[in-house]
């Protein structure tokens, strides 16, 4: 097979050279993503060759990913599960394993690893959901989950889950962005941030409001004046300390 196979016998999917034409500005048309496209070729090969292999012709399935791996310096196991629209750029050194897992419209630069980390024979690489790119260089390893909508940097090694809507960075992997904004700085959007600190205040504000209100009330029905609650805690509110002659201060 591999010393007939050529470029005109590649199984084209439309959505896949579709994907070439609108991801890759370099390209000039349609004839010369055919042609000279190695990125393209290699997710060519990879339908070609996974077919095969579901059919259980194993063999042929891996003869083709031999040939393609030499061709364009891509490595994709038949085994391996790739949705729609599958985009890899430059395509040398793209490694992705037997038991990868891929959804729709993801993007791969030159040099990602989706890999594993066990010589164990089971599910052992990663599994991407959609819309998502992977910067050259990558690595991403493990049965570990990347979200949809995520954006991996160059160079990144990411070794754990990542959720949806997040941009990862760097070695070992870390969040920079989640839903487009930057994690570690509050930024001029902090009223966009999770932020448990004021969320725990807003919690002992309404502890101290019903332990005053139930002060009130005992003193009450035992005819006394309810003391106030800055008296008791001066701390727990924020200035009501300074309103508090000095000896009375508290040391928080
Ligand atoms: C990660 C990436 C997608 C940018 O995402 P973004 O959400 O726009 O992130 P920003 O550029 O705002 O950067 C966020 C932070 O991550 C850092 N960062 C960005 N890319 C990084 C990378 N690849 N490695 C390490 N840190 C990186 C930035 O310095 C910034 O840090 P700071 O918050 O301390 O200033 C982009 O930098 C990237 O790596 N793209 C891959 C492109 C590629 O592989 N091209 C190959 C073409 S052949």
């Amino acid at each position: 097979m591999m010393e007939t196979m050529h470029h005109e016998q590649m199984e084209v999917d439309p959505d896949d050279l579709a994907v070439v034409l609108e991801k890759d500005p370099a390209v000039v048309d349609e004839e010369d993503a055919r042609k000279y496209h190695t990125g393209f070729h290699a997710v060519c090969y990879y339908r070609m060759s996974h077919r095969l292999w579901l059919e259980g012709r194993k063999d042929e399935a891996r003869e083709i990913n031999y040939y393609a791996h030499h061709l364009t310096g891509c490595d994709i196991h038949p085994g391996a599960t790739i949705g729609k629209r599958f985009f890899i750029d430059h395509a040398t050194g793209v490694v992705i394993g037997e038991t990868t897992i891929i959804g729709d419209n993801v993007s791969l630069y030159q040099g990602v690893t989706l890999g594993g980390v066990s010589t164990s024979k089971g599910k052992r690489h990663p599994t991407l959901g959609n819309h998502i790119v992977v910067g050259c260089n990558a690595s991403i390893l493990g049965d570990i989950t990347i979200g949809d909508n995520v954006r991996v940097g160059a160079g990144a090694v990411v070794i754990r889950d990542v959720p949806d809507d997040c941009t990862v960075v760097g070695v070992p992997g870390r969040i920079v962005r989640h839903a487009g904004i930057k994690t570690g700085s509050l930024d001029n959007m902090h009223n966009q941030l999770p932020d448990p600190m004021r969320d725990r205040i807003r919690e002992l504000e309404a502890a101290i409001e019903a332990l005053s209100a139930k002060v009130e009330e005992l003193s009450k029905r035992r005819g006394r004046r309810p003391p106030r609650i800055e008296a008791i805690v001066p701390s727990a509110i924020p200035g009501a300390a300074r309103d508090l002659p000095p000896g009375r201060r508290g040391s928080g």
